[in-house]
């Protein structure tokens, strides 16, 4: 089963509501770009490529609800729907990307009319989509090729189909030596604290057959020293110009870990993710979230009332501790500076 996050049919941007998943599959409909930015606030969508696939089609949105004369006060309205969408979500700079190229095409074709400008901005938010998948599946070729014949792989966090415009960074990795015929088991940390890995991806890869345990976050160190773990994949929500990887909080702790036990720790995101103007992963800005997803869980409360807590959503990975980045353009390893800055030109 091809599983895809984001549609856009007949004017309408359909998601599916990954914070009721496994237990419903609940398809949203929106309409309007701020339906679209709540989306992504509300975690409806998450994953940085997805989040970046749904701000496009937030912005195509944005530009059929501009009612305007001319270009120049459409322009205004439409930068101002940008920033709204942009200030969503901090971290995952896909997010930014995918409104830049709006942004772009919007100011490429300003002698469009109107109406043919609209139906422009919702090409490239269809073509965005689109490559996406494409791109993941040409990673999951050069990242396959690192894998061997019999594995068991630690993932962390989502990085499927559905944190993608299909396919998936990571999991489309596993994917793809899946299909070249490897025997890959994989191990999915839950993800603490929106259980990203025990709901979405044990969901994802039950759904394609592919063997899955869930394991609670605190127990990689275990498996790893117990011989179990022979390769780590996880995705990225940034990547910084020197290969730091800002990625799901925990993401730190697994590559520790799999430096202690020396076991590969790879990195699976596309162009996208790398914001090459940043020098180092200290300059990447962190979302905090809600303690709500702390203390509380499927309406239960776990944390007594008035105890402090701290939700960091993610870390980052310094660049000295990930063996391989994985790109749809091929795989660099060591010298992350000149090696990411030869892909991304
Ligand atoms: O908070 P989330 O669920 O949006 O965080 C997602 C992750 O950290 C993923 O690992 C990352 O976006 C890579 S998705 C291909």
């Amino acid at each position: 089963m091809a599983i895809k996050p984001i549609e856009f049919a007949d004017g309408v941007c359909r998601m599916i509501d990954q914070r009721l998943l496994p237990a419903e599959q609940v398809w949203r409909e929106y309409s309007d770009y701020r339906g679209v930015a709540e989306a992504i606030v509300t975690m409806v969508v998450r994953g940085a490529p997805a989040i970046g696939v749904a701000a496009a089609f937030g912005a195509a949105l944005a530009a059929r609800e501009i009612d305007a004369a001319d270009y120049q006060s459409f322009a205004e309205r439409f930068a101002a729907c940008c920033d709204e969408l942009a200030a969503t979500r901090p971290t995952a700079v896909n997010l930014f990307w995918a409104l830049e190229r709006m942004r772009r095409v919007a100011a490429e074709n300003c002698t469009l009319p109107l109406a043919q400008l609209r139906t422009r901005l919702l090409d490239e938010a269809l073509e965005i989509a689109a490559a996406d998948e494409e791109i993941n599946r040409a990673m999951g070729g050069h990242g396959q090729q690192l894998l061997p014949r019999r594995a068991s792989v630690l993932t962390h966090c989502n990085a499927g189909a559905l944190a993608t415009g299909g396919y998936g960074t990571a999991l489309g990795v596993i994917r793809a030596a899946v299909e070249a015929g490897k025997q890959i088991a994989v191990y999915a940390d839950e993800t603490r604290p929106f259980w990203q890995g025990a709901r979405l991806t044990a969901w994802e890869l039950q759904q394609d057959d592919i063997p899955v345990t869930v394991i609670c976050d605190n127990m990689a160190g275990y498996l790893m020293q117990q011989g179990k773990i022979d390769a780590v994949i996880v995705g990225a929500d940034r990547i910084a110009a020197n290969g730091d990887v800002a990625n799901k909080i925990g993401t730190y702790s697994v590559a520790v870990l799999a430096r202690q036990h020396d076991i590969p720790f790879y990195v699976a995101a596309p162009l996208s993710t790398i914001d090459i103007s940043l020098a180092s992963g200290r300059e990447i800005p962190i979302e905090e979230r809600s303690a709500a997803e702390i203390t509380h869980c499927g309406g239960r409360q776990l944390v007594p009332d008035g105890v402090a807590v701290y939700n960091p959503s993610f870390d980052v990975t310094p660049a000295h501790l990930v063996s391989a980045i994985i790109t749809e353009s091929g795989v660099v390893s060591a010298d992350y500076e000149s090696g990411l800055r030869r892909l991304c030109v």
